[in-house]
């Protein structure tokens, strides 16, 4: 169990802010399977939050999505105490500050990765959040542009100083592709500098990664990214086996956890929202399949959901055999 703030994680896993992916539909069906400790929004920036309405596909969600944690993509430090407003407004649990998104049009714009090379503005951009909430306030950064323990040490330091309540390290240079092997000890390093919990991101795709980066880093948390989309019931693995939650057993059917997808996007998302993310969402979930590059193509080439539906069960009728990889 990890306390930040008045806020419990139980257990220390947190779903990461994916764009296209973490919505309501995905958070509603991991909720279903089970194991997450912390939800998250995609990223969402912090100038449209405030007048982005509540039925927006960015902001929908359930009850039960809880707790929730927004992230903010802000350039403008001018911006965060209307968007802090919005998530107070929506009931949401943390806010998280993007402070690691190496995309070029984010970078463009000042946000993301672009912000920790202004120190200055950085420690006025986080103080400024600061001081509009009592919410917990985390960040996930990045371990910057090049492997420099005295600059990243200062960052860390500079976020903890200011107030932010958790950091979570994605353990990847700017430039590294996802592909590249996670720099997990590097998470290790950023804990011992730090009081405030520090959580493990990057490349955790089965309870045996888990287990190595738990290692290897010795990180309060874990935040799984494509891996919860790959294999929706990893929360539910990693809490049981590593963090010993009870919870009901897990049965594992594949077909079922895609078609609760699609009802999910169906009863959350508007007609011409949903056909998207659905692609989005396949073009993860089918890499468990030996074949999966054919479900993902036929998804990809479906006009619709309902076509979409019938090449999935199709796919299904005939690769369901196939044991799931460990
Ligand atoms: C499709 C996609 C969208 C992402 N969007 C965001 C985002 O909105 N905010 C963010 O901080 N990181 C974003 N990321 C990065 C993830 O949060 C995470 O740091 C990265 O995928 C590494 O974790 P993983 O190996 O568990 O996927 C995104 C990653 C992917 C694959």
């Amino acid at each position: 169990m990890l306390a930040i703030r008045n806020l419990r994680l139980n257990p220390p896993l947190l779903l990461a802010p994916m764009a296209g992916l973490t919505h309501s539909a995905f958070r509603s069906l991991l909720l279903q399977l089970g194991g997450v400790g912390l939800f998250s929004t995609e990223m969402l920036s912090a100038r449209r939050l405030p007048v982005e309405n509540a039925a927006s596909p960015f902001l929908v969600s359930t009850e039960a999505e809880h707790p929730l944690s927004y992230q903010l993509l802000v350039a403008d430090k001018a911006h965060l105490p209307a968007a802090i407003d919005k998530v107070l407004q929506l009931e949401g649990d943390a806010i998280d500050l993007n402070l690691g998104c190496p995309a070029p049009r984010v970078r463009y714009f000042g946000g993301g990765s672009r912000l920790v090379e202004d120190t200055d503005y950085l420690r006025q951009l986080v103080a400024e959040a600061r001081a509009h909430t009592s919410l917990p306030l985390t960040a996930k950064i990045r371990l910057g542009e090049q492997l420099d323990e005295a600059r990243l040490k200062s960052l860390c330091r500079l976020l903890e100083g200011e107030g932010i309540d958790l950091l979570t390290v994605h353990a990847r240079l700017r430039k590294e592709p996802f592909s590249r092997k996670p720099r997990w000890e590097w998470v290790g390093k950023v804990k011992n500098w730090l009081s405030i919990p520090v959580v493990a991101n990057g490349g955790i795709f089965s309870v045996e990664d888990g287990r190595r980066c738990l290692a290897l880093s010795g990180a309060d948390g874990l935040m799984l990214g494509r891996g919860a989309a790959i294999r929706p019931w990893l929360f539910h693995e990693i809490a049981s086996q590593l963090y010993a939650i009870d919870l009901p057993p897990l049965t594992i059917d594949r077909p079922a956890i895609y078609f609760s997808f699609i009802d999910q996007l169906e009863e959350r998302f508007r007609p011409e929202r949903r056909l998207g993310r659905l692609k989005e969402f396949t073009h993860y979930f089918s890499r468990t399949y030996p074949f999966g590059l054919w479900l993902a193509s036929a998804v990809q080439t479906s006009s619709s959901v309902a076509e979409a539906r019938e090449r999935a069960a199709d796919f299904f009728s005939r690769n369901e055999a196939q044991p799931i990889p460990a």
